[in-house]
């Protein structure tokens, strides 16, 4: 059976960076704040969730040497898509210059998670080469007088060329969650702003985050302590120490980018995942453990041998 592996990743973030000194300015808030209930520092606002992940995956196709009409299927992970008709993976199929298949995923933040599954899957049916994108602008659904969300969310896109190899491929094992009667806890209408239930959110997501990673592993054969890097969602650092410390996983074993770049939803997993690949923590061999949660609520976890 074919399996897949990760051989070129890119991201994108907007050019423009709001610090939380800049949100101080207009909204009855403060870094000290943001800061210490939430890890960020500053987010990266503008484009549209098409441009961003157009220029992520090129990046990512560059990376791996692979011509975009090459790719049989680009899977778009996105809850901010730029319009209902089309889907935005048919904007990024077309400005990406590709021949193949395209639709979107929606996960909310967990959609990363799912794609990379579903990517997977796509794989073993028998295509050679998928292109997974998370990409979101979260901002555009971002009431700017609301201060619990405004100091959340930023825009983003990060990339993957999953390629298919003889033989088991990188996915050890995954799981995929989701409770629809949690629905409203994080909600936004047509036509309308995000709202958000933060409290309820937090307590499940570290509960989804630990239960998931520990069934994923499972599924893979492994436990915590085989996890070289753990790559969870991006959208609380107290979150992240929260589920790590349960699953005693070390700070020297996960990665923390939302000072940067804010909760950047489906985007922020693979834009952590690039941030260790650019700094060098991710080595051939390496378990790592991707972990994610969101609105729905939905969550997944996904386990990969890097390199192989
Ligand atoms: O991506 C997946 C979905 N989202 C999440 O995972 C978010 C999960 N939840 C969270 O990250 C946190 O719940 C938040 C960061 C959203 C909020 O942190 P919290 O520690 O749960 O704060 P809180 O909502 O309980 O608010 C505490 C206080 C309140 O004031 P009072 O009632 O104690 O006087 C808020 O009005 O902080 C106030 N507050 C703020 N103060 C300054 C809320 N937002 C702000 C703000 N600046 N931006």
């Amino acid at each position: 059976m074919p399996g897949a592996r990760v051989t070129g990743w890119g991201i994108a973030v907007p050019d423009k960076i709001v610090t939380n000194a800049d949100l101080s300015l207009r909204l009855d808030t403060s870094d000290e704040w943001i800061t210490e209930r939430t890890g960020i520092k500053e987010r990266h606002i503008g484009g549209t969730t098409s441009e961003l992940a157009i220029e992520a995956g090129r990046v990512a196709l560059a990376r791996a040497g692979v011509a975009p009409e090459d790719v049989d299927v680009l899977v778009l992970a996105t809850t901010t898509p730029d319009e209902v008709i089309p889907g935005t993976s048919a904007t990024v199929q077309a400005g990406l210059g590709m021949l193949g298949g395209a639709f979107d995923v929606n996960a909310a933040c967990s959609g990363f998670v799912y794609g990379m599954v579903v990517a997977h899957g796509l794989v073993l049916a028998g295509s050679q080469t998928v292109l997974l994108i998370g990409s979101e602008t979260l901002s555009r659904f971002t009431d700017w007088d609301d201060r619990s969300l405004a100091v959340l969310v930023g825009d983003g896109a990060g990339a993957v060329v999953l390629q298919a190899v003889d033989g088991p491929g990188q996915l050890l094992g995954w799981h995929l969650g989701a409770n629809g009667t949690l629905r409203d806890l994080l909600h936004c209408p047509h036509g309308g702003y995000m709202s958000m239930n933060g409290k309820e959110i937090f307590r499940h997501a570290v509960r989804a985050v630990i239960d998931s990673s520990l069934v994923a592993l499972q599924h893979a054969g492994l436990g915590p302590d085989d996890v070289d890097l753990f790559v969870p969602h991006q959208a609380n650092a107290r979150i992240i120490t929260a589920a790590a410390s349960r699953l005693g996983i070390a700070e020297d074993r996960y990665v923390v980018t939302i000072d940067r770049y804010g909760n950047t939803s489906s985007a922020s997993i693979p834009l952590a995942l690039a941030d260790a690949l650019d700094t060098d923590r991710l080595h051939p061999g390496d378990v790592v453990l991707l972990s994610g949660f969101g609105g729905g609520m939905t969550w997944g976890s996904a386990v990969l041998r890097w390199g192989g």
